[in-house]
């Protein structure tokens, strides 16, 4: 079977990563047709836009994408691509599993998180204005509707995979009508999972916690904007932005990426890890259902880590990004 896959190679790093992982992908003999389209700054240059329509017809009909980072330009005018993207196809639950992997260092051993946000409200509704002059107010979007079904995303999630807590993280005792829906919603979802154990953490507590303990949490359920800021947090425990992938998922579409950015300061150098980028298309190749070739690669890639003559700069290494990619595809070869 041929799997059709829209494919945004991105912004900066973002090609260099995403070419060696279309040949890692080719390496296990999973056939897929992609589709390319620019996002982003190279987008703007070439079609005067950072969200081409042909971007978005090909996800609307493939339903699948994989997408590098892609840089905002920054200035007024310009939508940033991940938010329109996950507006426009109602991309609403942001997974991010955060786990060691063997060789790479890190401040823990032993985590295994689930980070799920909740991906379309929150102050990422962009419903901004200036009241007056000197005084701009940002509104804070919290719904019923798109609480409840993170919720039950998180526990369907959690159940499905063995997992035994879910705990939702919030600021209810000042926020109290929004995060205290956002609150009240999971609490009222726990009930029909009585198989999984519910708590709740205040979030600046919950950051506490994983830099404390990060052994002692499992499934974290965050609306937007607390979700963006401790998703990279929890990265940082387990070795940094360039080990954690990716996922978007709406009831028709899914996306998968890197949680970096662009990396412009090494742009072009050929040292970008693209382990991020490998990871998010073992996470979309189990989604297609093809989980033995998400396996050969996951396991390819664990052994190559764990070895560490291959490494790139950022994991202490002096390794190129192809010739680390190179290396998965002689194991997966093997
Ligand atoms: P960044 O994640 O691009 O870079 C932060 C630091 O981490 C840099 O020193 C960079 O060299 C390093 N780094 C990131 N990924 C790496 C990798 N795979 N291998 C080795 N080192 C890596 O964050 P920054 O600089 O804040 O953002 C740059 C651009 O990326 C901005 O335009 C931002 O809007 C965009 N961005 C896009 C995202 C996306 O498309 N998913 C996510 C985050 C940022």
């Amino acid at each position: 079977m041929q799997h059709v896959i829209t494919l945004v190679p991105g912004d900066g790093i973002g090609p260099e990563v995403t070419k060696p992982t279309l040949k890692i992908i080719k390496a296990t003999g999973v056939k897929v047709k992609w589709e390319t389209h620019l996002a982003g700054a190279e987008a703007l240059k070439k079609h005067g836009t950072t969200i081409p329509k042909q971007l978005m017809h090909s996800f609307e009909k493939n339903k699948i994408a994989l997408k590098g980072p892609v840089t905002t330009p920054v200035g007024e005018g310009f939508a940033s691509v991940n938010v329109e993207l996950r507006q426009t196809f109602d991309l609403y639950a942001n997974l991010r599993p955060i786990k060691n992997l063997p060789g790479v260092k890190a401040r823990y051993s032993n985590v295994d998180l689930i980070v799920v946000r909740e991906n379309t409200e929150g102050l990422y509704s962009g419903i901004e204005h200036e009241v007056v002059p000197g005084v701009m107010e940002s509104l804070k979007i919290i719904t019923e509707k798109a609480s409840t079904r993170i919720a039950k995303f998180a526990f369907d999630f959690a159940r499905a995979h063995g997992r035994k807590k879910v705990a939702a993280i919030h600021k209810a005792n000042i926020m109290k009508l929004t995060d205290g829906l956002f609150l009240d919603c999971a609490r009222r979802m726990s009930a029909h999972y009585t198989d999984v154990a519910f708590s709740d953490l205040i979030v600046d507590n919950a950051c506490l916690q994983l830099v404390l303990d990060p052994l002692k949490l499992d499934v974290l359920l965050l609306e937007n904007l607390y979700g963006d800021i401790v998703s990279d947090l929890a990265a940082g425990l387990v070795g940094g932005l360039g080990v954690v992938p990716g996922a978007n998922f709406g009831d028709q579409h899914a996306l998968f990426e890197t949680v970096h950015g662009s990396a412009p300061d090494i742009k072009g150098k050929n040292i970008a890890n693209p382990t991020a980028m490998i990871l998010a298309a073992v996470m979309m190749l189990n989604h297609l259902g093809e989980e033995k070739a998400a396996k050969r690669i996951s396991t390819a890639l664990e052994t190559v880590l764990q070895r560490g003559d291959r490494l790139t700069p950022d994991l202490g290494g002096s390794a190129t990004t192809t010739k680390f990619a190179d290396a998965i595809i002689r194991e997966i070869e093997r």
